[in-house]
This record gives C-alpha cells, sequence and structure tokens, in this order.
C-alpha cells in the first residue's frame, strides 16, 4: 500500500506537499490503472442474458467518462448515484469500473459475497515494482490482523507525549505563538512515524536521524513519482516507449529496499523466537515455521520486505491525515474541545496519562473520533477491489476480474442515514444515557469491510485515541487570531486538509 497512502516531504510545508493536481492525479492513477481482465474461458455458473444491463453514464471515444469525473471524484460519482443507484458502472479509457454505494449494498458485496469481491486489481504500474509479492497488493491475503499489545500501548503512548513536548519547544521556541501559531504537522508526522518504525524494525529513530529522514523522502519520491502520471495504464500503447519516471520510481524503490534489507538482514541475525519484537521477527517466524512444515509456499526475504513496506505505508499518512483533521475540527468548535477535555479530566485526571484501557470509557471523545472519519471521509474510496468471479449484486451481473470502486464517501453523507450529514456532530453517535450508539458507529466507513478491510484498524483506532487525549490532556488548541478556516480539501487517496496553524497554551 506504500504506494496509495505515501508520505509526506519532510521538510518545509508538510500540508501544502501533496498538491491538489498530484493528489487528483494519483487518484485517477489508481482509478485507471486500476483494472486490464484476463479473458477465462471456463463455463460461466451465471447466465448474464438473465440479468440487465449494468447502467451509467454514457462513454465518450476514447476517455470514456474521465472528463465528466472533473476533480472532485468522490462527489461526482456520489452524485451519479442519485441518477443510477448503487451499482453503477463507468469508463476510464479502456477500463471498465463498477461503482459500488450505500451501506447495504457494499456490505452485501465485501462481508456477504466477500470471497467473489475480495481480488485486487492486476496494477500494471504496481507489478511493474512490485513484482507481484506485495500483499496488499497482491491477490493473496495477508495472513493475520495486527493485534495490541503491552509493548505497541507503550510504544504509542512514548510516541504521543514526545510529540506533546515538541509541541510545546516548538511553540516557546517561536515566542509569539500566541499571534502567529505554529505549524504542528511536522511533530505529528515524526511521531506517527516513529509509531510505524516501532512496529515494524522495533526500533526508534531520533527526530533528526538522517537515515529516518531519508526514508520517510523515498516514501515521499515514491508517491510523487506514481502519482505523476501513468499514462501507460490508461493508454497501453504507452507501455512501449521508455518511462524515466518509471525508471526513477524503481531507483526509489531499491533504495527503500535497500534499507529494509540492512534492517532485515539485521534480524535474522539477531533473531530469537522465544523473543519476538516486532512485524519484521514475526514473519521470520512464519517462515521458519513453513520450513520445518516443508510447506512449498515459503514466505520469501523479498516478500517480508514488500510486506513491512507495505505496513509501514499503510500506517503512517492515513493517521496523520486523521490527526490533521482532527485538531482542525478541535480549533473550529471550541465547544467540543471543551467537551473532550471535560472527559479526560473526569475519566484520566491531571496525574496520569491517557491509556488503550481509556478509550472504552470516554464515549465522548470517541463519538468525535467517530465524527472526524465520518465527517472528513478522508479515505473516500477503498483501494480497488476486483470480482474473483462472475457474480451477481443487486439483480446485476459483474463478470469475473470488474474492477470495484466501493465509495466509503457516499455512506457516510448518505442523507436516509445521516439525516443532517453536513453538520459535525458528534452528539449524533450518543444515545440518551450518554452511551455509543453502536448500530450507528458500525456505519461509518473508512477502513473498509469485509477480507479486505484494513489490517491496522485496531492499532490506528487506539492510535488515534491516545495521540487525541494526549495533546489534549496537556494543552488546549485554539485558532490563530484571524485565521480563516476552511474545512474543504481536494480529492485524492487519502485527503489532507489545507495548512492551517494552530496556538497552544498549557491547562495546568
Ligand atoms: C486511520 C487510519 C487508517 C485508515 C483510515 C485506513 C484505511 C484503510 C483502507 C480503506 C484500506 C483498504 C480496504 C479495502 O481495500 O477494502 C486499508 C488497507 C490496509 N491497511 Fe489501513 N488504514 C489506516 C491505518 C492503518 C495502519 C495504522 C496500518 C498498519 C499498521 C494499516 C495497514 C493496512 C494494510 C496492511 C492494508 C491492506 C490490507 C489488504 O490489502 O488486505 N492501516 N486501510
Ligand atoms: C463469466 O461470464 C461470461 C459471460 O459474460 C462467460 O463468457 C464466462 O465463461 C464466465 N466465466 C466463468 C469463469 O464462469
Ligand atoms: C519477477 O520475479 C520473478 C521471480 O519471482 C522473476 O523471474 C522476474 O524476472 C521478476 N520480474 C521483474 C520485472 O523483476
Amino acid at each position: 500500500m506504500r504506494q496509495t497512502f505515501g508520505t509526506p516531504p519532510i521538510k518545509e510545508n508538510l500540508c501544502a506537499s501533496l498538491s491538489s493536481v498530484t493528489v487528483a492525479l494519483c487518484l485517477i492513477t489508481l482509478l485507471l490503472i486500476a483494472i486490464r481482465g484476463r479473458k477465462s474461458h471456463r463455463k460461466s455458473q451465471l447466465d448474464h442474458t438473465k440479468y440487465l444491463p449494468l447502467p451509467g453514464p454514457t462513454p465518450w471515444p476514447l476517455v470514456g467518462n474521465l472528463l465528466q469525473m472533473g476533480d472532485q471524484i468522490h462527489l461526482s460519482l456520489t452524485h451519479l448515484r442519485l441518477q443510477y443507484g448503487d451499482v453503477f458502472k463507468i469508463r476510464l479509457g479502456s477500463l471498465t469500473i463498477v461503482v459500488l454505494s450505500g451501506y447495504s449494498t457494499i456490505r452485501q458485496a465485501l462481508v456477504r459475497q466477500g470471497e467473489a469481491f475480495a481480488g485486487r486489481p492486476d496494477l500494471f504500474t504496481f507489478s511493474a515494482v512490485a513484482n507481484g509479492t506485495s500483499m496488499t497488493f497482491s491477490e493473496k491475503l495477508s495472513p493475520e490482523g495486527l493485534g495490541s499489545s503491552c509493548l505497541l500501548e507503550e510504544q504509542v503512548c512514548a510516541e504521543a507525549a514526545e510529540m506533546v513536548k515538541v509541541i510545546r519547544e516548538q511553540a516557546a521556541a517561536k515566542g509569539d505563538q500566541e499571534k502567529t501559531g505554529i505549524d504542528p504537522v511536522r511533530p505529528l508526522v515524526t511521531s506517527v512515524a516513529n509509531v510505524v518504525c516501532a512496529l515494524c524494525f522495533g526500533k526508534r529513530y531520533d527526530y533528526n536521524d538522517k537515515e529516518f529522514l531519508t526514508m520517510v523522502h523515498i516514501n515521499n519520491e515514491v508517491l510523487r513519482i506514481f502519482a505523476a502520471g501513468n499514462l501507460a495504464d490508461f493508454f497501453p500503447v504507452f507501455r512501449y516507449f521508455p518511462s524515466p519516471s518509471l525508471r526513477k520510481m524503481v531507483q526509489h524503490i531499491r533504495r527503500m529496499n535497500g534499507f529494509m534489507e540492512r534492517s532485515i538482514e539485521e534480524h535474522i541475525h539477531t533473531f530469537d523466537n522465544k523473543y519476538i519484537r516486532d512485524i519484521t521477527d514475526s514473519l521470520i517466524e512464519l517462515c521458519e515455521d513453513r520450513e520445518e512444515n516443508k510447506d512449498s509456499s515459503l514466505l520469501s526475504n523479498s516478500q517480508i520486505i514488500h510486506t513491512v513496506i507495505d505496513i509501514f505505508g499503510a500506517g503512517f499518512d492515513t493517521i496523520i491525515a486523521g490527526l490533521q483533521w482532527s485538531l482542525l475540527y478541535l480549533i473550529k468548535f471550541p465547544d467540543i474541545q471543551d467537551r473532550v477535555h471535560q472527559e479526560i479530566d473526569n475519566h484520566i485526571g491531571t496525574a496520569r496519562l491517557p491509556r488503550f484501557s481509556d478509550k472504552p470509557k470516554m464515549p465522548f471523545t470517541e463519538a468525535f473520533i467517530y465524527e472526524v472519519y465520518r465527517y472528513a471521509s478522508y479515505v473516500p474510496f477503498t483501494i480497488p477491489h476486483c470480482t474473483t468471479r462472475n457474480v451477481s449484486l443487486n439483480g446485476y451481473f459483474i463478470p469475473k476480474d470488474t474492477c470495484v470502486f466501493i465509495n466509503q464517501y457516499q455512506v457516510n453523507h448518505d442523507v436516509d442515514l445521516w439525516a443532517d450529514p453536513d453538520t459535525f456532530r458528534p452528539d449524533r453517535f450518543l444515545g440518551p444515557s450518554g452511551l455509543l450508539n453502536k448500530e450507528l458507529t458500525e456505519k461509518v466507513l473508512i477502513f473498509g469491510m469485509g477480507k479486505r478491510r484494513c489490517l491496522g484498524d485496531g492499532l490506528a483506532r487506539l492510535e488515534m485515541f491516545i495521540f487525541i487525549t494526549t495533546l489534549l490532556h496537556g494543552l488546549r488548541l485554539e485558532n490563530v487570531p484571524g485565521q480563516e478556516l476552511d474545512l474543504s480539501t481536494d480529492f485524492g487517496l487519502t485527503m489532507k486538509p489545507r495548512p492551517y496553524r494552530i496556538t497552544i497554551s498549557s491547562r495546568f
């Protein structure tokens, strides 16, 4: 998933780094890249002549519906659903894409018919780079979810505390931060990256460590190049021209692999199966087990590397974006911040910092985070899926190897589900007794659903909770005097808010 959830550069203006064009291109790339059907000659159990043809807008020659998409693709596709319903098709260049909307339709596809919708499209760009060993983009389902552990809790909490310290120092160094504010993005990026590094390599990096900064930078470069035009995916004729950017991307990936390989070799050298330190260790263990069992499907070193890179990329940009949105809403709606402060004071107090176990006891804070996921819907679509066999959905026939987009944004802004989807209102998730309404929270769609749902879901929710509560435990955040806060964004795989600054004051 490194290409999808890439990382911003560590330098300069982190927020603004993903220009709208880049992000739009990135998305379009994915859209476009998405599928190339492979012909199958086996007999179908479904007779497609018995089904209605899939509805959808009329495609133009060559470009298909591309020009009808505009730059806010999630809004265009959400709008098209009003006309064509929960299951419709669009064409982008030579690719047909089926777009799914509506909570129950998506559930029907990803959960009830999970197996049939669990494929990943065979992406030209990805396969040129990852060579089919990436777990995220390969058809193979990853072995298991990422559980939480005490060690993990320690790391997340320590990193959150470090972040608050860095923000305080940054403000103090500035002197006049009450007037001009500070940019919170850099401390956020560094802390979140460190959690992922600890997870993958069992090692944290100093905020100025060169190797660490290089890694973060390379990850970003890969995203940039990846985003910058893969016409080859759209118009197959471009595949026959040498692409300097693709070559550069492969070089970057090699450097990244070099970094990973060194780290993994170090792990293999010092591996002790009685003491599993991190994800790399558990993957090595997986290999050793299989070797003993004489299982032919060994996880190779290169698969370990790709898995680690996938997790590195996946657990990074998404969390940063979530925190950037959270901070923005906290300064935009100070009364909501007051209520989170109140809950922190009631349940945690000033004597200790927040822990994982506080989360279920703080329904308002949880409701706030759900509302951030819902309202921002900053991962508007899942990674594209692909049908693994001929399948029928809502009375329509979808052939094997069709690229499927899941419109999470639409579900989160469905008027039938939310009544006032365009109001930021955490209270919508609280029942009369102030407890979370689980029936409603489960309708917020941001981690996907079913077999391909986000592997880091549990960790991500805990990480978001700890970072937000640790920040608000010690600090009050406010808007900079005179700063206009813009809640809008541009379409992308992960959508970020426009840059903003905050002022901080100590609560005690
Ligand atoms: C708030 C933060 C996060 C959000 C919103 C998010 C969202 C998503 C989404 C939408 C998908 C695609 C699901 C699909 O295709 O149906 C995904 C996949 C994935 N996520 Fe996350 N994610 C987050 C954090 C994380 C973290 C922290 C990790 C790891 C530490 C992680 C690891 C993964 C992996 C490995 C996949 C690929 C699963 C597969 O292809 O089978 N994610 N995530
Ligand atoms: C899927 O359906 C198509 C008709 O669109 C048919 O030609 C094909 O043989 C079927 N394939 C399988 C694997 O059932
Ligand atoms: C991909 O990997 C296979 C072996 O798994 C190898 O034979 C092939 O040359 C690789 N392709 C590229 C483009 O690196």
